[in-house]
């Protein structure tokens, strides 16, 4: 089996930094050292810290500010290696020198952010965060150094050192990367699931005490998860958000309430009551919302879209126009790309049960990457299109097309005798059955909220381009040379 050498040896190290209990004492002095002066300056420190983490702008600071030395210091490396193969000149030695000194300046003030999110990390988060910092630290000493050695005109030597520096700046980054891609440290950690998409009863009106939170559950079919939601009465009010704090995923019902807002026990960061943004951090990401209203002694509860959600309401199926009477034909789309859907099916068959040696599989492996083809492209240009309002299958959809293409181009390439090839044709066949199952099992249930007439018109378009695609002397050509290309010619 092949191991990836590289991350295999970088994780390895990556768990011995985490298991570094030595880097707690000196790391919470730090912490300590930070956390006094703030407590006594108040409220101006707060503001600083959400400056610094970004609540402000609604999302971490700390990863936009490190392009900054990321960036320019690159280019001073890049201006070094250019002079190195000969392009010398005292405008490029100014300008490394200059990007050399705008990225130290940048790389303190991304520091500053850094610091403040690394605070409310413990654990192996922290020793990670530590290691993370010491070598950017490092890193900077070493450009510093840089600009203090080609002051004195050691030219030499003061490339050898940025060198050095950018060096470290790469393992800076991956240790970076290890935080927020592996450990998930800055990123939305709230449940942002679409339910409930109509209002649901959820608790009599009769069981909430003011300002006391409380938790609650809806039932996310889809993830098959059940999904925290805290309701506060507050000044006469009912107001939900996601239970799940999206700093970290601390419990808001265990926190408690304080000019307005919700405070979350764990790290402290405020959302307020009506908007679920953050006052205060270090969150910078609001809670899910929901509307709320009361009916019958229940709150009920309804989970309200953000900007950006392709959520299919019942209001959204309603916007769906109706056709004009009389107008009819005869296949539903769904029943015409299910017929696609078991034609390829049996090409899959038809390979599969073909001798080895026999040269007809190869052009039997012609005809089904011409039928995929065909399938992806009347999907892509009148099915998808047209679900899009009442299915939120779609975009996944899209993936499972790349998918099975880029599948496809690896089978294709492939000697049909071989067991390579078997084995190729039984994940393309995988990969396709669970493609055109989950359209059947889910998709093609949505898409008949788009009513029967429509469907069947669509239908007819669905067939006439399967026919057009499949007859038409360019389409035809085309492909076969896109197939040949695959195949390598
Ligand atoms: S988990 Fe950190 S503030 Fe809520």
């Amino acid at each position: 089996m092949k191991r990836p050498r590289f991350a295999k040896a970088a994780s390895a190290g990556i768990g011995r930094i985490e298991k570094a209990s030595s880097l707690d004492k000196p790391s919470y002095a730090v912490e300590t050292a930070i956390a006094r002066p703030s407590q006594i300056a108040g409220s101006p420190a707060e503001k600083a810290g959400n400056v610094l983490h970004g609540t402000w702008y609604g999302h971490p600071l700390h990863p936009m500010l490190v392009t900054l030395p990321i960036g320019a210091w690159t280019f001073a490396f890049g201006l070094d290696l250019l002079a190195v193969l000969g392009l010398r000149s005292k405008g490029v030695e100014r300008s490394a020198e200059l990007a050399l000194k705008a990225g130290a300046a940048g790389a303190v003030v991304a520091a500053a952010a850094g610091l403040a999110d690394w605070q409310h990390t413990n654990g192996r988060d922290r020793r990670v965060g530590t290691a993370h910092a010491l070598v950017n630290t490092t890193s900077l000493a070493l450009h510093l150094a840089s600009v203090a050695l080609r002051d004195r005109g050691h030219l030499g030597r003061g490339r050898l050192a940025s060198a050095a520096g950018w060096a470290c700046l790469l393992v800076g980054g991956y240790l970076g990367g290890h935080m927020v891609y592996r450990r998930q440290i800055g990123v939305d950690h709230a449940d942002r699931s679409p339910e409930p998409r109509d209002f649901q009863a959820v608790l009599p009106v009769s069981e909430l005490e003011e300002d006391r939170p409380l938790r609650v559950e809806i039932r996310d079919e889809d993830t098959r998860q059940n999904i925290g939601v805290v309701l506060v009465r507050h000044r006469g009010r009912v107001q939900a958000m996601g239970a799940r704090c999206s700093h970290m995923g601390g419990p808001l019902d265990q926190g408690w309430v304080l000019n307005g807002s919700l405070v979350c026990p764990w790290h402290g960061s405020r959302y307020d009551l009506e908007s679920g943004w953050p006052t205060s951090g270090p969150s910078t990401c609001p809670q899910p919302r929901y509307e709320v209203r009361l009916r019958d002694g229940m709150v009920e509860i309804r989970r309200e879209q953000e900007p950006g959600d392709e959520i299919v309401t019942a209001a959204d199926i309603d916007k769906v126009p109706p056709l004009p009477d009389g107008v009819s034909f005869s296949k539903k789309a769904n029943e015409v790309l299910f017929e696609h859907h078991e034609l390829i099916r049996q090409l899959f068959k038809a390979i599969k049960n073909t001798p080895r040696d026999d040269p007809q599989r190869r052009d039997l492996m012609r005809i089904l990457a011409s039928e995929l083809e065909i399938h992806e492209h009347v999907e892509d240009h009148i099915f998808y299109p047209a679900v899009y309002s009442v299915s939120e299958d779609v975009p996944i959809a899209h993936s499972e097309h790349r998918q099975l293409a880029d599948l496809l181009a690896k089978t294709l390439k492939l000697n049909t005798a071989t067991q390579e090839f078997e084995e190729h044709l039984q994940a393309l066949y995988s990969a396709m059955d669970h493609h055109a199952g989950s359209e059947e099992r889910s998709m093609f249930q949505e898409a008949q909220r788009l009513g029967d007439a429509r469907l069947r018109k669509m239908g007819q378009e669905l067939e006439r381009m399967l026919e057009e695609q499949r007859t038409s002397r360019a389409q035809r050509m085309f492909r076969d040379l896109k197939i040949r290309l695959l195949e390598g010619l």
